[in-house]
């Protein structure tokens, strides 16, 4: 029997009804994150683009706010970011600080839509982004002579004292720098050559520098997070949309990519894990939310009056591993606050082959989290939602342990694409010791895989409930020992 498909997650944003794909403008002001996102609410496939606004003190409840943006004469309002203009450098705010967005005007140039033409637009709120007004002096950046140019993601660069602002041009990236958020001035461009991976449009860039923890105090990078949508004129690729990172320097004008010959680096190694974008304003931390799809099958996803889900957000770290610096992920605090422990037995002896350790929580969102050791040979298959549905299979070599998901096309109506469906590796993990975090809500589960030094996130719609169904941990061969195992319901 299958759940009823879609029901609302408890944690996991979405629209309150139609079309939904990109998170768009993540800003913190005055105690509020906002969430704006790209937003066909007449419709639950994509079509001319709004953007739809929500709020949250705590990250675990939104507040759904009249739509932001409305495409008009000008073009549908394609993706973007925001920021806090502080000190009025806009002069849009009488010296005291607003809200300005930054977003990519649309218009197709044909019936068809084969031809389109892309500027960067503004607008700005006064009123703590419950209204918004489009600038007068639109565009900002006009459109360059080429087809895609969009998905303006603007950063305050201090040492340069100026904003810079990364925009997806094809397959590459182009930096602006501005020192009044209005005037904007072509500084360099990446991505020919440097390690880059060309297939499909690069969209949604985003540029920010972390500290590099396990390394020395001062130590930091910049991190390049670009997404590469689905490529209509090639072949159809089978992973869909992804999302590529690099790890570089910035000077305010140039990336610099410090791994160009690494092989493509993916911010999740899951199927639905798209458009990240990380927050600005936010002091302590550099928090992210993705969309929770892929465009291969987003548009004839199962449906339930509104398509569409953010991910849990996330704060973004970056670790020095023995293949050099790389991007981790940590679940957003905040989100913990929301759920209670469950008691689960520990098993002390280890589990031998065609054992099961099962636990059924009856809730609608649970968090897990454990630690396992496996003998060199093992396998284990580890289960999360409906019986083999969402799985996780590991397998211990002598030093390593290889990491792969599968997800199952459900029978009936929900067998609805064929890319859905199937088993996927995800990784390596150095050594036999796995500790494996995981947040299971309506429709989706999120996996944080932390062996040794290597990360491994693994984010996977389902159209699935997750209620009544049991965590079941079963070693295919070998022996497993479980160190520690935890479980919380919301
Ligand atoms: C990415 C994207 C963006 C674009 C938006 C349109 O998912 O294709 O490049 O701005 O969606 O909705």
């Amino acid at each position: 029997t299958m759940a009823a498909p879609n029901e609302r997650p408890l944690r996991h944003f979405t629209p309150p009804q139609g079309w939904m794909n990109d998170p768009n403008g993540l800003v913190y002001h005055d105690g509020e994150y906002h969430l704006f996102y790209q937003y066909h609410p007449d419709s639950l496939v994509w079509g001319p683009m709004h953007w739809g606004h929500a709020v949250s003190r705590d990250l675990c409840d939104w507040q759904h706010l009249p739509v932001a943006l409305t495409p008009d004469d000008d073009g549908m309002c394609f993706s973007g970011s925001a920021v806090v203009d502080r000190y009025d450098v806009s002069g849009l705010f009488d010296g005291g600080e607003g809200l300005v967005a930054f977003y990519t005007a649309h218009r197709f140039l044909d019936a068809d839509q084969e031809h389109y033409e892309q500027e960067q637009h503004l607008a700005w709120s006064r009123d703590g982004g419950r209204s918004w007004h489009k600038y007068a002096g639109n565009p900002i950046i006009a459109a360059p002579g080429f087809r895609d140019f969009r998905d303006p993601k603007v950063i305050y660069h201090e040492q340069s004292r100026r904003w810079v602002m990364a925009l997806a041009c094809g397959q590459h990236i182009r930096f602006y720098v501005s020192a009044n958020l209005l005037d904007w001035q072509l500084a360099s461009e990446f991505g020919h050559g440097q390690g880059c991976h060309t297939d499909g449009p690069w969209e949604c860039p985003d540029l920010f520098e972390l500290p590099v923890e396990g390394s020395e105090a001062s130590a930091s990078r910049w991190v390049l997070i670009v997404g590469v949508g689905i490529d209509h004129e090639g072949p159809q690729d089978t992973m869909g949309s992804f999302t590529q990172y690099f790890i570089g320097h910035f000077d305010g004008e140039c990336f610099h990519n410090d791994y160009p010959d690494e092989p493509l680096l993916l911010v999740d190694q899951g199927r639905d894990f798209y458009a990240v974008q990380s927050f600005s304003n936010v002091p302590d931390r550099r928090l992210a939310i993705a969309w929770l799809n892929n465009w291969q099958y987003a548009g004839h996803a199962p449906q339930a009056g509104w398509r569409g889900a953010m991910t849990l957000p996330r704060a973004l770290t970056l670790a020095a591993t023995d293949r050099g610096v790389r991007l981790h992920q940590r679940f957003a605090t905040e989100l913990e606050h929301s759920v209670s422990p469950l008691e689960v037995a520990l098993l002390e002896a280890p589990l031998k082959e065609g054992q099961h350790l099962l636990a059924t929580p009856e809730a609608d969102l649970v968090r897990g989290e454990l630690t396992l050791e496996l003998a060199a040979g093992s396998r284990l298959a580890l289960s999360l939602q409906q019986g083999t549905q969402q799985q996780l299979i590991l397998r211990a070599g002598d030093d390593a342990t290889e990491v792969t998901y599968r997800r199952e096309g459900y029978s009936g109506v929900a067998r609805f694409d064929q890319h859905f469906p199937g088993e996927r590796r995800a990784g390596e993990l150095n050594g036999r010791q796995v500790h494996i975090q995981w947040w299971v809500d309506h429709g989706s589960v999120e996996m944080l895989i932390q062996g040794g030094q290597r990360q491994l996130s693994i984010t996977l719609a389902s159209f699935l409930s997750p209620h009544r169904y049991p965590i079941s941990l079963a070693v295919q061969s070998g022996s497993v020992q479980l160190r520690d195992f935890r479980l919380d319901a919301g």
